[in-house]
């Protein structure tokens, strides 16, 4: 599919979200091509890193929000929950280069990633609480763990966006640098894990994560069914036609 681009070279598979006319929404064809990408990826003995990367103006507005009206996710086999675990679980390294806006699972996919680089444009948000929802993708474990708690708050209640810099504080991004370096950096970065041997690369993985491995999947499932309910509410019913009309959600009597 032309949405997502999967490429495969020396060892490192590059997944490029592809749709920037709707500023790389990601809809559930798009959640299976990576869901995929990613089960191709792990079996494939000659692959040992997957770069995750977008548009140096647009990272992703996360999950498209037509689909959230038009084609709820609804069993554990559904595309975003397959990309989500197989994110969550994917067992060699990670990469992704963030440019510009990343919202919703634009950042929180980015808590599973292994090294992340992002341009000086990069705008980090989840706003699931404006949209009515719930966080996903084990952020909600995951978030107040790597930003502590008051700085998650503001991040997960109130919905505010925070920058590369403030990214890079909180240890959710290795190096800020131009965005028309970029894709460029993560690629080098890529290449460098992909001349290690991979048995290390995925001891050393899985012995980082071991510790809360179980904890995320935990999570994840149950963030599912709370965001699956929600997805169904009418605070969400608003938020979403709101953003199709373009104009200001009303949760006056919500
Ligand atoms: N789902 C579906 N379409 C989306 C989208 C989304 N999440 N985000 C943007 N688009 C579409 C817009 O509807 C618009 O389409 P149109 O040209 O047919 O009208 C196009 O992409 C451009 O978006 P626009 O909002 O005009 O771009 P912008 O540069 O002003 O703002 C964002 C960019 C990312 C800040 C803004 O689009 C945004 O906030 N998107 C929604 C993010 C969101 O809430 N995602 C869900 C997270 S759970």
């Amino acid at each position: 599919m032309t949405d997502i681009l999967i490429d495969t070279s020396n060892g490192v598979v590059t997944i490029t979200l592809n749709r920037v006319d709707k500023k790389n929404s990601i809809t559930a064809d798009m959640y299976a091509c990576m869901a995929d990408g990613l089960a191709a990826a792990k079996d494939n003995a000659a692959v040992r890193v997957v770069v995750f990367q977008g548009h140096e103006t647009i990272f992703s507005a996360g999950n498209d929000i037509g689909d959230f009206l038009n084609a709820k996710p609804s069993t554990e086999d559904a595309p975003v929950f397959r990309f989500l675990r197989g994110i969550a679980t994917f067992p060699k390294p990670l990469v992704a280069a963030v440019c510009g806006p990343a919202v919703g699972v634009g950042t929180t996919m980015l808590f599973h990633c292994d090294l992340v680089y992002a341009g000086d444009n990069a705008a980090f948000s989840m706003p699931f609480v404006n949209l009515g929802l719930c966080p996903e993708a084990g952020s909600s474990l995951l978030v107040p763990q790597m930003m502590g708690y008051h700085r998650a708050a503001e991040a997960l209640l109130l919905g505010e966006p925070f920058m590369a810099e403030a990214a890079m504080e909180v240890g959710l991004v290795n190096r800020v640098v131009p965005p028309t370096e970029a894709n460029a950096v993560a690629q080098s970065q890529a290449r460098k894990l992909a001349a290690k041997p991979l048995s290390s690369l995925i001891e050393t993985k899985r012995l980082m994560k071991k510790g809360q491995s179980a904890q995320v999947l935990t999570q994840i499932g149950e963030e599912a069914v709370s965001f699956g309910r929600m997805l169904r509410e009418p605070a969400a019913r608003e938020a979403f036609t709101a953003f199709m009309d373009k104009r200001r959600p009303d949760f006056s009597k919500m």
